[in-house]
């Protein structure tokens, strides 16, 4: 197959081709796509090299899935127009998630809509969402979920590689002139993420409500969540309070979510899983799982994955693998 990555040169892009090394996706034929500064370049991967391109309809000609991971912008201009030459482009980006002609998809959650994509498009929900919605579904299978509140730790790597940079260059004593980040981020905690609406929420804030809701088929859920950057370079952490319809004990919760393909959960209390420690691996880790004290039907957890990995790439993968198998 004929695999194109729109972003082969970034955060994401980079862990794609590393996830795509180490998985059963056939590859014979890799178009890595950049911005035109990286045009000409070349990329080293399954043994060979390849050229970066710059996006254009010649290079996902015969193209059979192309992933995208070049921001919101492109998305908009190139998937319909790779998808127009054949291609099912299967989208990191935020452009497409809320298009009701486009799956949402985790596919150890809801993987039976893959099927349902007449713009030959499929999106990739936001990071934090994608980690959230593994235990949010498992719970919801067993107890019902009636009420959601987030709060996240977020990685610098969330903001793409301008993100990591200004955190190296800040914690090396220098400027970050380019950085993403709407404070200086060594040694900071910062509670915005994306623009803030009239009623205060940020946009992550709102991703993550709403892509939530389309991917459980929950469209009523209430949930809410407050997002925080953090001076990691890489593993975002949620931490969650979830109502259920009846309430759970911490054995069913875990025996529940650990049910649940691609989820680690951690036995012991002091077991508790870190960004730092999980950083590179595939699976949503789970720990911290506690009865609220007050209100039996609410658990709280502790919820880490690495966002560049199921929270972007390895989840894009998987549903390419899934496509590839018909
Ligand atoms: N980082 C995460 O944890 C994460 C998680 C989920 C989703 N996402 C989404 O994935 C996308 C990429 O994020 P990232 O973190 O990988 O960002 P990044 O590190 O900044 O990489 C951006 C990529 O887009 C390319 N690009 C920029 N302008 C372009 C243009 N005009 N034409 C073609 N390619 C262009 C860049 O190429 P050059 O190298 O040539 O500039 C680079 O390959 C974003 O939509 C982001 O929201 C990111």
């Amino acid at each position: 197959m004929r695999l194109a990555i729109l972003g082969a040169t970034g955060a994401v892009g980079r862990t794609m081709l590393d996830v795509l090394a180490e998985r059963r996706l056939h590859v014979d034929e890799l178009v890595p796509i950049a911005s035109p500064r990286s045009a000409g370049t070349e990329i080293s991967w399954g043994g060979r090299s390849w050229t970066v391109q710059a996006p254009s309809d010649d290079a996902f000609e015969g193209v059979g899935i192309a992933l995208f991971s070049a921001g919101a912008d492109r998305s908009r201009e190139w998937a319909p127009r790779a998808a127009e030459r054949g291609a099912v482009v299967v989208d990191n980006s935020s452009c497409w998630r809320m298009d009701p002609e486009v799956p949402l998809i985790v596919p150890e959650v809801n993987a039976e809509r893959l099927g349902e994509r007449p713009r030959g498009i499929i999106a990739n929900p936001n990071c934090s969402t994608i980690q959230m919605v593994l235990p949010l579904k498992a719970l919801h299978d067993v107890a019902g979920l009636t009420r959601v509140v987030a709060t996240t730790f977020q990685a610098v790597s969330g903001a793409g590689e301008k993100g990591r940079a200004a955190l190296r260059s800040e914690r090396s004593g220098g400027a970050a002139a380019d950085s993403p980040f709407a404070r200086p981020i060594d040694g900071n905690a910062i509670p915005c993420i994306g623009d803030f609406d009239e009623a205060g929420w940020t946009g992550e804030e709102q991703k993550m409500r709403a892509e939530t809701r389309k991917i459980l088929g929950l469209p009523e859920l209430r949930i809410m969540a407050s997002c925080v950057r953090i001076p990691v370079e890489v593993g975002h952490a949620v931490q969650l309070a979830v109502e259920t319809e009846r309430p759970l004990t911490r054995e069913e919760a875990a025996e529940a979510m650990r049910a649940l393909p691609g989820v680690a959960v951690a036995d012991a209390a002091a077991d508790f899983p870190t960004p730092r420690e999980i950083a590179g691996r595939d699976e949503v880790f789970v720990g911290r799982l506690r009865i609220d004290p007050d209100l039996p039907n609410v658990l709280h957890l502790w919820v880490v994955a690495d966002n560049l990995r199921k929270g972007a790439a390895t989840n894009a993968v998987q549903i390419a693998e899934r496509l590839a198998d018909g």
